[in-house]
């Protein structure tokens, strides 16, 4: 549980200036100019009042540094007043990669009415994301513990050492890939019975591995087990599963998993 401490006395003005310390250092780290281009969009006035808003609260004290710089948004190490790590996922708003958002959206009955206006749909994607980690979380399924959620902005457990955050799945070599894929395939039929979810973009791309111990992530587009996309995502799902293992000479028969899923 994160505990919030709200902080009096440091204005926005103030706030604003040691963030852009902050920034500044990041910034000349980066020679990509695509990757400034990033930064600057990032830190809009709009996300950097968010940023403030998570501050005063007391959720975070400071960001620490940038973890991964994707599409549709930025990662960011962040600390507590008390030295504790999280992480701090921040949608972008501005730039359009948002086509497919609302097909996820559009039919899961916790988003009823929602309009395709796009701010209002990364919002509502972001909420969702957060509630969707609260879901897995609270089945049993292994995901960052979700700790706040503002606007486009979620603030969850960083999955990590002090000095690196943890490596995907895709990019280490599994000493014991038999026991991962089956924790893999435990999360997959937990979060289906349990949380009446399908992950919906698993892969090796989206696992991380702390330790030795697999760790979903990127649950935005994950939808409840009544959607009328579910089927073929768990499918999909699934089949990404196999694939990946496969390069350990694992067999993971698809068509057996689904069918132990379906029958619980
Ligand atoms: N809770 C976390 N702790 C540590 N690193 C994280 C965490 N969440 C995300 N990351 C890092 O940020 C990257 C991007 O996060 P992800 O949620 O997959 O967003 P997207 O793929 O949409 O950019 C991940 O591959 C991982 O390296
Ligand atoms: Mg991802």
């Amino acid at each position: 549980m994160c505990v919030a401490v709200p902080r009096v006395g440091v204005g926005f003005r103030d706030f604003e200036r040691k963030f852009e310390r902050e920034r500044d250092v990041w910034r000349v780290r980066r020679k990509d100019s695509n990757d400034r281009k990033t930064y600057d969009e990032v830190f809009d006035k709009d996300n950097l009042m968010r940023i403030y808003k998570l501050f005063s609260d007391g959720v975070i004290d400071q960001i620490d540094f940038p973890i991964s710089t994707g599409k549709e948004g930025n990662v960011f190490r962040a600390l507590t007043s008390d030295g504790r790590h999280l992480a701090l996922k921040i949608y972008r708003t501005s730039t359009a990669t948002y086509k497919d958002m609302a097909k996820y959206i559009i039919g899961d009955p916790r988003f009823k009415g929602i309009s395709r206006n796009r701010r209002k749909l990364i919002m509502a994607w972001s909420s969702k994301e957060y509630r969707n980690l609260q879901r897995f979380y609270e089945a049993g399924v292994r995901v960052p513990k979700a700790v706040a959620c503002h606007k486009n902005l979620i603030v969850m457990e960083y999955i990590g050492t002090e000095s690196s955050p943890a490596p995907m799945m895709r990019s280490v070599h599994l000493d014991a890939p038999d026991e991962v894929a089956e924790t893999l395939l435990g999360y997959v039929r937990k979060a289906y019975a349990d949380a009446q979810l399908v992950h919906g973009d698993l892969s090796e791309f989206n696992v991380l591995m702390d330790g030795e111990e697999p760790v979903l992530i990127d649950v935005g587009q994950s939808v409840l087990t009544g959607h009328p996309m579910a089927e073929e995502l768990l499918m999909r799902d699934l089949g990404n599963i196999a694939r990946y293992f496969r390069r350990y000479g694992l067999n993971i028969d698809v068509e057996q998993e689904l069918k132990g899923i379906r029958r619980r």
